[in-house]
């Protein structure tokens, strides 16, 4: 299983969607750009997110908060004591460091050396801000985007006005001092999230924590995860989070174990209560109808725009052998299929020549490819056979191609080819854009 891990390593790169990052500088501690695709295929999985949350609920609203914010916020949050630390244990021999609950002996990984006693670290990323390096310029980059949704709690609620329950959505970086990077983007030092706040009455939470925990199952099952990849896992009492009343993690099936990508959890009042008693500014929610005053207990679903990405990938990634390319010399090879689902996919629509020695053929493609462009992401190509061509849109899930051949001169048709049923149809070069929207169910 390790082995398809190395299979998506070298896709990833191979074909633009991510880079080591610094590499011509020798990498730099788990960092990773997203590629030319793989811009496209997280901009794709935020905006499914986005949509799911704020276009399809008239009671979520949006925010994009300050990754750089006030320290004090971090020290309400009790993110710069013990409860936002892990455990690290260091080798005496060769001073490697690691995190104590990834051992699976006790001595050094790397060396196997004797290891130190495990000692707390905090994971907050500190920075400085202006230009003097002391004390009084110093805070942190975020560790979750979710506390600036509790600054704005106030201003949220009065310029929108709201009334309980309702949600604010935020999708930006979080940063955080992981000891041990590993498994590829899937556990990095700086991330994505995309988070949820769902502001409710005490009364109701529970009954929020269910209806919320099944949505997010439903979002990565409507967006093609397989439903054997994907399950629930309750957070025992003892492994909390600090601010956690209860939690839930979504886990998806990685070829290194079940791993979470997400977390649903109950935080009580711990955030908003907090908040008040260091500013002094009162956030409890007043009911003007019940007049009742209390603090609003919330409701988090939490996820990783880089943990969706790796899963998106890995239940897309599929080996057939052979059969789909007609040409005896392809029909030996392995041919790699990302079946994504559409609304993730980096290109919607490649546009191809049948051949590119006939210039009335390129001309004929090149005119098609600038009239639908306006509407999906597309890409033109006529390199290579066509068969080819078909196997590289196949490998990084393009769902459709056209092509223009001999025909398309006389009739003003060209073949619409399906990634995953590979039949091809003809459609009519004026019916085309309308015939890919409705199959891509865009408007
Ligand atoms: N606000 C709650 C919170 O941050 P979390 O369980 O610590 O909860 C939520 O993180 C999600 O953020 C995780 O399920 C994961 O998808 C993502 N995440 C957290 N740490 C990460 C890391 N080091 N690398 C990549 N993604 C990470």
């Amino acid at each position: 299983m390790q082995d398809l891990m190395q299979k998506i390593i070298s896709l990833a790169k191979r074909r633009g969607f991510v880079f080591p990052s610094s590499e011509i500088y020798g990498g730099f501690g788990s960092s990773y750009d997203f590629g030319p695709l793989g811009v496209e295929m997280k901009n794709n999985i935020k905006k499914a997110w986005w949509d799911e949350m704020i276009k399809n609920h008239e009671n979520i609203v949006g925010l994009d908060a300050a990754i750089l914010m006030n320290p004090k916020v971090w020290q309400a949050s009790g993110h710069l004591t013990a409860g936002f630390a892990d455990e690290l244990v260091e080798c005496k021999k060769c001073h490697h460091r690691f995190r104590k609950d990834f051992l699976e002996k006790g001595e050094c990984p790397d060396c196997g050396g004797e290891l130190t006693s495990p000692q707390k670290f905090n994971l907050m990323m500190k920075t400085f801000v202006g230009s003097v390096e002391d004390k009084a310029s110093e805070t942190y980059l975020r560790a979750e985007t979710c506390q600036g949704i509790y600054m704005n709690f106030e201003n949220v609620l009065d310029s929108m006005r709201l009334k309980i329950p309702f949600g604010i959505a935020q999708i930006g970086k979080s940063f955080r001092n992981e000891i041990t990077t590993k498994d590829f983007i899937y556990r990095v030092r700086e991330f994505e999230q995309m988070e949820m706040q769902w502001f409710c009455h005490p009364k109701e939470a529970d009954k929020f924590f269910d209806h919320w925990k099944s949505e997010r199952m439903k979002w990565y099952l409507n967006l093609g995860i397989r439903k054997e990849n994907i399950r629930f896992k309750e957070v025992p009492k003892e492994e909390l989070a600090h601010y956690a009343k209860r939690a839930v993690d979504l886990e998806y099936n990685f070829p290194f174990g079940w791993k979470e990508i997400e977390g649903i959890h109950n935080r009580g009042d711990w955030d908003l209560s907090n908040h008040s008693k260091h500013s002094g500014q009162d956030l409890k929610y007043f009911d003007d109808e019940t007049k009742e005053k209390y603090y609003p207990h919330i409701i988090e679903t939490s996820a990783g725009v880089d943990r969706s990405f790796l899963t998106f990938l890995i239940d897309a990634y599929q080996e057939i052998e052979g059969a789909r390319t007609k040409t005896t010399k392809a029909a030996k090879e392995v041919e790699i299929v990302l079946k994504l689902d559409k609304k993730i996919a980096p290109i919607k629509v490649a546009v191809f020549p049948l051949v590119k020695n006939k210039p009335e053929l390129v001309k004929k493609s090149k005119e098609i490819f600038e009239l639908i462009k306006p509407y999906f992401m597309c890409l033109y190509d006529e390199a290579d056979s066509i068969g080819r061509r078909y196997r590289r849109q196949d490998e990084i899930g393009t769902p459709f191609a056209v092509t223009c051949d001999f025909e398309t001169l006389e009739k003003e048709d060209v073949t619409l080819r399906d990634r995953d049923t590979m039949k091809q149809e003809r459609v009519k070069i004026k019916d085309l854009a309308e015939t890919i929207k409705n199959k891509l169910n865009v408007s």
